[in-house]
């Protein structure tokens, strides 16, 4: 397989650290998952650092700038707070998140054209320290136009309705927002911007969007430690990797 064809998997621990805030003790510890996907030959690790700190917390960033030999992707909102913290670690690469209190997960994905100049001000820097910055947007031409105007070199594409409707057996709306995720991968590809896709991927919905040509890395979490509770987690990730390659293949 070609460097261009192979698609990186990025393993987000994020739920581990859920787990272990349950009781809030020590247990399970994050970096501890996070070197065993290292081993399952996971390209990256990714840990958001929720306003709230619902799940990872801020020394769990710091042990993973630590302990990782790869690179860490670092989910974060666009706030003040999160941007020194990122500029202190400076990770291998920051993914910009929308974030509201009150909702489960990320919900959708961020409003980069309403906000354009805010977060060209924002990025600005930590592209200087070296960030590769990516911006988590729906599948949406203006959202990627203005992703692109303000210096972002990477985005993420949201799956999250997609696997929603998968989910829910609306087949004729899956199919459409697989569509759109295929029409916009071509198009942020088209403008020079790695694409990188992820949010509630799974066993049955990663190929399709793992087929894509231009997509470069997915980043999947929730089922992957979910599935961990009933394989393993290296089991459960060297699946996922055996689905990706197949496609790709
Ligand atoms: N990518 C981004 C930008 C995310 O915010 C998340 C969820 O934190 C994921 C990927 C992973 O989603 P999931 O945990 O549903 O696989």
């Amino acid at each position: 397989m070609t460097d261009e064809q192979r698609l990186r998997l990025g393993v987000n621990i994020d739920h581990v650290a859920t787990v272990r805030n349950a009781r809030g003790g020590d247990y399970p510890d994050p970096l501890r998952a996070a070197k065993i996907a290292e081993k399952a030959g996971a390209d990256g690790i990714t840990a958001h650092l929720r306003e709230d700190r619902r799940h990872i917390s801020d020394a769990d960033i710091a042990g993973l700038m630590e302990v990782l030999d790869v690179p860490l992707n670092f989910e974060m909102a666009a706030t003040e707070e999160m941007q020194q913290i990122a500029l202190r670690h400076r990770p291998h690469a920051v993914c910009l998140v929308p974030e509201k209190r009150e909702e489960r997960t990320t919900e959708g994905g961020l409003e980069v054209a309403r906000e354009e100049n805010r977060l060209a001000h924002f990025i600005a820097p930590l592209r200087d320290v070296g960030c590769r910055v990516s911006i988590f947007i729906a599948a949406d031409r203006k959202q990627i136009e203005a992703a692109n105007r303000i210096g972002a070199e990477v985005i993420e594409l949201h799956t999250g309705a997609y696997c929603d409707a998968h989910a829910e057996g609306r087949y004729d709306e899956r199919d459409r927002e697989l569509q759109a995720l295929r029409d916009m991968s071509a198009f942020a590809h088209s403008l020079g911007l790695e694409v990188h896709a992820g949010h509630g991927l799974n066993y049955e919905t990663v190929q399709p969007v793992a087929a894509f040509p231009e997509v470069r890395e997915l980043n999947i979490g929730h089922f992957i430690i979910g599935e961990a509770i009933f394989r393993g987690l290296e089991p459960a990730i060297l699946e996922m990797r055996r689905l990706m390659d197949e496609v790709r293949s």
